[in-house]
């Protein structure tokens, strides 16, 4: 995204990518867009086919008590938000860079970045043939995820990290099948949480709490469809319809952020800087916006040297990042079960799902959270 922004207004950029563009189309994450991101598709150019595929969706389900909650969305907000997969907009992008001619470096190893406290850093790398290469540069965005590289070549002491570890991760599967509801259903019952959400009219992505150190051989098919329907348990409680599971997979669960952003030309963004447990689905939409401050940064700084939109960047994202990790952190805290839990925290989980369903201003500040504040 950064490098389709970047070159829309004119800067040129090489993205040294360590995976495939087989392993990258094809890594199933999280699958919600908010308003603002399926507005920043649509305004550069990249909403095509999102417009076609995609699912909108005016709202979800909050399930507890054995009965669905609704939350209208459009009502509360004015605002919708789009299901669509991320690796769909990862194909959408690299097809869009690749056409624009630009540079995606597939396959790159022993990636190393130096002289980032000057103002030439460079990157070493071998490409995908095995050849050293050293490229140098105005400026490194260190887009590399949670386990790159970039955060860890800083010095010692010049980050503050923060950080919560959960109790538990999610057994996630896709598999070929109608849906259970026309909108998601997020789900909190004594058995654990469950989320049913979409990827297509026949295609549907559902995840089940579970340990974190879950064993993916323990849970066949079967053992998975029972699981879901038993979370989907109580009054009018849907029916399932069962079909081929084509993916299953374990995710864990931790809130990270990293304070500053920036050293020197290093600027970080997305999962190398702060990660947010899935609840809420706000990790791709965080890595946009991270993005697109950093590329105004860079258009102010091409247009006319000035420095200060980016030495504000850090500041100016950690403010959205924030209220993100602390929307993730609640929509986890409130919606599963957590062993340590006493009668009274489970009584105090269920008025909170209670005030959020039933009290327009508990609603409304949910809504607001979720289809995700201006991306400006
Ligand atoms: C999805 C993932 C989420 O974490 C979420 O809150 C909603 C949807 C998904 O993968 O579809």
């Amino acid at each position: 995204m950064l490098s389709h922004l970047l070159h829309r207004a004119g800067i040129e950029s090489v993205i040294v990518e360590a995976r495939s563009r087989e392993y990258c189309e094809g890594r199933i994450r999280a699958g919600v867009l908010e308003h603002g991101t399926v507005d920043l598709l649509n305004a550069t150019g990249l909403g095509e086919r999102m417009m076609r595929e995609g699912l909108v969706h005016g709202g979800i389900y909050m399930r507890f008590g054995g009965k669905n909650h609704h939350l209208d969305f459009a009502e509360l907000t004015g605002k919708r938000i789009m299901v669509y997969g991320q690796h769909e907009v990862v194909k959408d992008l690299i097809a869009a860079r690749l056409k624009d001619g630009g540079q995606i470096l597939f396959e790159s190893s022993d990636v190393s970045i130096e002289r980032f406290d000057t103002a030439q850093p460079s990157i070493r790398f071998r490409d995908a043939a095995g050849n050293a290469q050293r490229l140098t540069c105005d400026f490194i965005a260190g887009c590399d995820g949670f386990h790159g590289i970039c955060r860890p070549s800083i010095p010692e002491g010049v980050f503050t990290f923060y950080d919560r570890i959960y109790p538990f991760a999610w057994l996630g599967i896709l598999a070929d099948a109608p849906p259970v509801c026309e909108e998601l259903i997020y789900s909190n019952t004594e058995r654990g949480f469950a989320l049913f959400s979409q990827r297509s009219p026949t295609v549907q992505r559902y995840y089940l709490q579970c340990r974190p150190d879950e064993d993916i051989n323990e849970w066949p098919d079967e053992r998975i469809w029972h699981e879901l329907q038993a979370r989907l348990e109580g009054e009018d409680a849907p029916q399932l319809a069962e079909g081929v599971i084509t993916q299953k997979g374990v995710t864990a669960m931790r809130s990270f952020v990293t304070e500053p952003m920036q050293y020197g030309r290093l600027f970080l963004a997305g999962d190398s800087a702060h990660i947010v447990p899935p609840t809420g689905a706000k990790g791709m939409n965080l890595a946009i916006a991270d993005v697109v401050a950093f590329a105004r940064g860079l258009e102010r700084y091409y247009r006319d040297g000035s420095m200060t939109t980016l030495d504000g960047y850090s500041e100016y994202v950690l403010n959205r990042v924030w209220k993100a990790e602390r929307f993730s952190w609640w929509m986890t805290s409130m919606l599963h079960r957590f062993d340590d839990q006493n009668p009274f925290d489970r009584k105090v989980q269920l008025a909170e799902l209670d005030y959020i369903t039933s009290s327009r201003a508990g609603a409304q500040s949910l809504a607001e959270n979720y289809v995700g504040f201006p991306m400006t």
